[in-house]
């Protein structure tokens, strides 16, 4: 069994995976409360936190899975991208696994994890596909022809599908994390009631930071009054725009690479209107499309381990 840990952001994350894609404990403790009252994750907040929950959440996982240190043949653990401190709690806490257990570590990227939410279970997905990754941070089309491996196709030129959410729901006043927020809020409310846009670049790249001044500067012309009766058409609407961006973005990647498969992964994968706008695409179960190490022990299947011990001078990167 593959034991894996992520705490690249807000989420301490254990998972332990077999080696064909069975996944026997997936254990995430999200912070999102601690964080809320700022408004959006603070660093050393998160680093601190993670600090406090690995060695709970990695026993939790054992627990689940029926298993002890002694099943496991591998750690896995993110390295990158993320918030550096958060990774580094991580990072040292797998390679101490590693270590006592005399077991290879493998350095996994976040981005490659979530790719590999795919290939998890019954229903695991073969390449070739086009995968839309939406997250927090990132908004990237990616041509998959082996699982592993990725070219991109296209991505964002400001901020990420997930930031762009995040950001409407603060200036709707729906606090932090916004994406889901705004997906339960929308459901009330008329999607064509603002006419928001979508912004139009060559080629495969997105954009969405005009779709948030175009919210921002409509939420400060609304009187206070009509902005609470509002608030669920703003969100239907905002989220609207979002959804079309990522849909035909998709579909022009599919043309263009002539894939027959899309799939969307990632946090933003679940959104209840990107997931009903994609009809035939294969979406990340629910449970696998935020942060979680389940993924991350499914990519090291398909990357390298770093034998006993040379992996104790391994660093992250942010
Ligand atoms: N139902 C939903 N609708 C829209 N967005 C959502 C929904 N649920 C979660 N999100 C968004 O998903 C993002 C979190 O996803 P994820 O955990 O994959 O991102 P991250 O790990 O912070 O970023 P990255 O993976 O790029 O490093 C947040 O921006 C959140 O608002
Ligand atoms: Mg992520």
């Amino acid at each position: 069994m593959i034991l894996a840990l992520e705490t690249s952001c807000d989420e301490t994350a254990a998972a332990l995976v077999t080696d064909d894609g069975a996944v026997r404990a997936n254990v995430v403790s999200s912070q999102a409360d601690l964080h809320a009252r700022y408004g959006g994750v603070v660093p050393e907040v998160a680093s601190r936190r993670h600090l406090e929950l690995v060695v709970p959440v990695v026993r939790e996982a054992l627990r689940e899975a029926n298993a002890e240190l002694g099943d496991v043949s591998r750690v896995a653990v993110t390295r990158g991208p993320g918030l550096i401190g958060a990774l580094l709690i991580g990072l040292a806490a797998a390679k101490a696994v590693a270590w006592a257990r005399r077991v290879p570590l493998v350095p996994v990227d976040h981005l490659q994890g979530h790719v590999a939410s795919l290939y998890l279970g019954e229903d695991a997905l073969e390449p070739p596909f086009v995968c839309l990754l939406a997250s927090g941070g990132h908004t990237l089309l990616l041509d998959v022809r082996e699982r592993g491996a990725a070219t991109v196709l296209g991505t964002t030129l400001d901020d990420a599908a997930g930031e762009a959410f995040d950001k409407g729901a603060r200036l709707l006043g729906l606090g932090y994390p916004g994406g889901a927020a705004i997906d339960a809020l929308a459901r009330s409310g008329d999607p064509d009631a603002f006419a928001f846009p979508v912004a139009r670049l060559p080629g495969l790249d997105f954009s969405f930071s005009g779709l948030k001044t175009a919210l921002l500067y409509t939420v400060r012309a609304l009187p206070q009054e009509e902005l609470e009766r509002r608030r669920a058409d703003l969100a239907a609407s905002y989220q609207r725009a979002i959804v079309r961006a990522l849909v035909e973005r998709a579909r022009a990647a599919a043309e263009r690479t002539r894939a027959d498969t899309v799939a969307v992964v990632g946090g933003v994968a679940a959104n209840s209107e990107l997931r009903g706008a994609l009809p035939g695409a294969v979406l990340a179960p629910l449970d696998l499309c935020t942060d979680n190490a389940a993924m991350i022990a499914s990519a090291a299947r398909y990357a390298e381990p770093v034998p006993y011990p040379d992996y104790l001078g391994l660093d992250a990167y942010a």
